[in-house]
């Protein structure tokens, strides 16, 4: 953040690049604070440090020059300028930062293929943004943009990827592969309920958190490393037929109104827990035909008239199912499985419960009506999952493997 004097720097910047091309700034940063101070950096093929624009430069930058930035490229509360460009810049080796830069209609740097990390923030008016495409980079956030669409990244390997309250976003489809931490969806398009996500190629993804899509397809997704999260969206149907596991983490899902029917035909194993609740028009929990293993607490909320999951062979914890229907049958089934204590086989380890007729079964959303509280805690001190479905709200906790959405 620290923005050197303008001046010296950028004289620095001059004498450096006349000897070597490589310009190192002093302090580590230099302001372009108008269109001739971005001019002047022309002659340096590498820029040694981190680049700011200021915030009164513009109304156009062009950067054309250095084909590498080692350190930062900055925008942050510059109301003036419109457009940004460089026809050289392939490498940021830092943070490619847009930030409040309202006015800003165009960035185009069509060498970009590299940056460690992308960060535009509020820049409402962004019409057209042309990079190499950029197909390394690290983490990305983009938040409160109007970009129409995502074409400028060619995603492959990403850490962390979010994308919130992009109004005019209203479809995201990628090639992306792995995800090694977070990928977060939220009121994206047009009144934040337009989003359709396709991601065809992604095979394992350590934590989803996807909210307030129309649709979300993850045909090749075998791995959640960590847990998976749906809430608030807005697809009817879900599958993710080749999901196995979850390795350490949780399904839920939560709040997705319109959903009618999700699928998990090859889901074994979930190593947390099993959270679906008040995804009103969800008849039947049936899609979960090779499920065996759950690793922390199961709760099930809803007006589902069945409730099947007929490969079941271990519950680590509590399993409690409640719907506004009338689940007898099902229950009838998962009674056998209940803890020895409660008269089952002992499948389930924690406490058991299964109710019908409930009125109120979409407004429980802590599981703390269901009359078995503590009696699955103490053998699962251990299991994140469980301490969560018993302690905290249901958002905090899910439960269906890998989705993807078949519309
Ligand atoms: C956004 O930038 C404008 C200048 O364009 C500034 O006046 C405003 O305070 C900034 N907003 C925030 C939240 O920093
Ligand atoms: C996620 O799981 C997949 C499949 O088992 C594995 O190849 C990958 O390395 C795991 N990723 C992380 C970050 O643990
Ligand atoms: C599903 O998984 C199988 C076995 O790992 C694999 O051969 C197949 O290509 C996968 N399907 C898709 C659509 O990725
Ligand atoms: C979007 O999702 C969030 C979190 O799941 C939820 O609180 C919010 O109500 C949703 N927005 C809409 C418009 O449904
Ligand atoms: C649910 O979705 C699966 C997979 O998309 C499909 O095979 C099945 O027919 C659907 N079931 C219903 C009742 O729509
Ligand atoms: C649920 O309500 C229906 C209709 O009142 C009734 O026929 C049925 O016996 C009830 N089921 C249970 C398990 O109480
Ligand atoms: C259940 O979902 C509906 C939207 O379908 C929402 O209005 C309501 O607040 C949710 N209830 C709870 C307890 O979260």
């Amino acid at each position: 953040m620290l923005v050197k004097n303008l001046l010296p720097a950028f004289v620095a910047i001059g004498s450096a690049a006349a000897q070597s091309g490589t310009c190192s700034i002093s302090g580590g940063t230099t302001t372009i604070n108008n269109p001739a101070e971005a001019t002047g950096l022309a002659n340096c093929r590498t820029v040694r440090g981190s680049v700011v624009i200021g915030r009164s430069a513009g109304p156009s930058i062009d950067l054309s020059g250095p084909s590498e930035i080692t350190g930062d490229l900055k925008v942050a509360d510059n109301g003036i300028i419109e457009t940004l460009q460089s026809s050289d810049l392939a490498t940021i080796g830092g943070k490619f930062q847009l930030k409040n830069v309202t006015k800003l209609t165009s960035v185009s740097m069509s060498k970009l293929t590299a940056a460690k990390e992308i960060e535009w923030d509020t820049v409402t008016n962004i019409e057209s943004v042309t990079l190499g495409p950029v197909n390394k980079v690290d983490d990305i956030r983009i938040s409160i943009t109007s970009l129409r669409n995502l074409d400028a990244l060619d995603l492959g390997n990403v850490a962390n990827l979010k994308l919130d309250n992009n109004a005019r976003l209203s479809k995201f489809s990628s090639n992306l592969r792995t995800l090694s931490k977070n990928l977060v969806l939220a009121s994206n398009g047009i009144g934040g309920i337009g989003l359709e996500v396709e991601l065809p190629n992604l095979v394992w993804a350590v934590e989803l958190d996807i909210n307030n899509v129309t649709t979300f397809s993850v045909p090749s997704l075998k791995t959640v490393n960590g847990s998976a999260r749906f809430g608030s969206n807005f697809f009817q149907s879900f599958s993710a037929p080749n999901l196995t596991a979850t390795s350490s983490g949780d399904i839920s899902f939560i709040g997705n109104a319109k959903l009618t029917n999700a699928t998990f035909p090859k889901l074994e194993a979930i190593a947390g827990g099993l959270t679906i609740a008040n995804n009103t028009n969800l008849d039947e929990l049936t899609g979960f035909p090779k499920l065996k293993s759950i690793g922390g607490a199961v709760l099930l909320r809803g007006n589902f008239e069945s409730v099947e999951m007929p490969a079941l062979d271990t519950v680590r914890g509590t399993f409690d199912a409640s719907s506004s229907a009338d689940i007898s049958e099902s229950c009838k089934a998962f009674d056998k499985l209940a803890p020895q204590n409660q008269g089952g086989n002992g499948v389930i380890a924690g406490g058991y419960d299964c109710t019908s007729n409930n009125t109120q079964a979409n407004e429980d959303t802590d599981g703390s009506t269901s009359g078995n509280d503590g009696s699955g805690g103490s053998d699962d001190k251990d299991n994140g999952a469980v301490g969560m479905a018993l302690n905290t709200g249901l958002f905090a906790i899910i439960a269906l493997a890998g989705f993807a959405v078949a519309l």
